[in-house]
């Protein structure tokens, strides 16, 4: 941050985004929206400004960060595009697709960013906001989510300030957006298979076999309201804040209709919504795992774990 301890908040239009860029060509660290959840981002060539990223989150060093491009042109100066990565990136971007590569030799890009892997992730997001944001810098975006490592992630403004207020110099305000869970990430090994690192918004590929830790960001406990959550709940005890879904009701509802998109979408401004409450315990109702809902339910662990 550029040495002052106040985070202003600036409506999503035309000057708020050349405000923005004003700031990230500076090295400061703007929140941005993005379809999925807010981004906190900083320039991505840029080792000072990376390294204020991981220190405004209190993000441990080994952890790595998505770098957001405007589209595959820019992603081939950063990493290895097979066919299958092509196809991959054709298909679904601008979108919730997050693709884990090989990272190019000559990638002029902060170390940190990718934690020193030989990989390296990138996504082209969606949000109109952030569209016009990277197309009014000549870098790429590093961007974790916009929340204190393991803290609930930010769908909207006030998200971003409950837990970074002051620790960052500006929040783009775009509003609730829209998908709500962090993108679907895949890498594309050396041989074309594809293996889901974290299940998202997108379906598009099998599970990883196996139990291994792939992203080193995907840690057991994570979203943590900061209170016990217990899942798979019909009935709450008296002392729980309940999380509805469909038949199940609740103190406030993922969606009454049993929708899972909206339940995407509701997800995360309910868990803040569960940690400001009084009560000492959060309960959930069953979500089912098809669709979104397994990556609800990946959520919804890390949150209780
Ligand atoms: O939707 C999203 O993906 C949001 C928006 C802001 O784009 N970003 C986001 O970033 O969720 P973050 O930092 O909260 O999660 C990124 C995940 C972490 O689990 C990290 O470990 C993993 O991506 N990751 C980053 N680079 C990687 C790499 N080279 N190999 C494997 N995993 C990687
Ligand atoms: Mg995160």
């Amino acid at each position: 941050m550029s040495g002052k301890n106040v985070t202003e908040v600036v409506p999503a239009g035309p000057e708020g985004i050349a405000k923005a860029a004003r700031i990230l060509e500076s090295g400061g660290l703007v929140a941005v929206p993005t379809e999925t959840v807010y981004g906190l981002a900083a320039r991505a060539d840029s080792d000072e400004a990376v390294a204020r990223i991981y220190a405004a989150k209190g993000r441990p060093d080994f952890n790595p960060l998505i770098v957001h491009v405007t589209g595959l042109a820019q992603a081939e100066a950063y990493a290895e595009f097979s066919s299958e990565a092509r196809a991959l990136a054709q298909a679904y971007w601008p979108g919730p697709l997050t693709l884990v590569l090989p990272r190019r030799t000559d990638a002029a890009l902060a170390e940190a960013v990718t934690a020193g892997l030989p990989t390296i992730a990138l996504r082209a997001p969606a949000h109109p906001a952030m569209r016009a944001l990277l197309g009014a810098v000549d870098f790429p975006l590093a961007a974790p989510s916009a929340n204190r490592s393991g803290f609930i992630s930010p769908t909207c403004a006030d998200h971003v300030l409950a837990s970074l207020d002051g620790r960052i110099d500006m929040v783009l305000d775009g509003g609730a957006t829209m998908a709500g869970l962090e993108s679907t990430i895949v890498a594309v090994r050396a041989d074309g298979s594809v293996e889901e690192l974290r299940p998202g918004p997108l379906q598009i590929a099998s599970r990883a076999a196996g139990g291994a830790i792939e992203a080193p960001g995907q840690l057991a406990s994570h979203y943590a309201p900061g209170k016990p959550v217990r899942l798979g709940v019909t009935l709450a005890d008296k002392d729980e804040f309940m999380i509805g879904f469909g038949p199940v009701v609740g103190d406030v509802t993922l969606s009454a209709h049993g929708d899972l998109d909206e339940a995407a979408a509701r997800l995360y401004a309910c868990l803040h919504e569960a940690a400001r409450a009084h009560h000492p315990r959060i309960a959930v109702a069953p979500v089912p795992e098809e669709g979104v809902g397994r990556a609800i339910n990946d959520r919804l662990r890390r949150a209780a774990a």
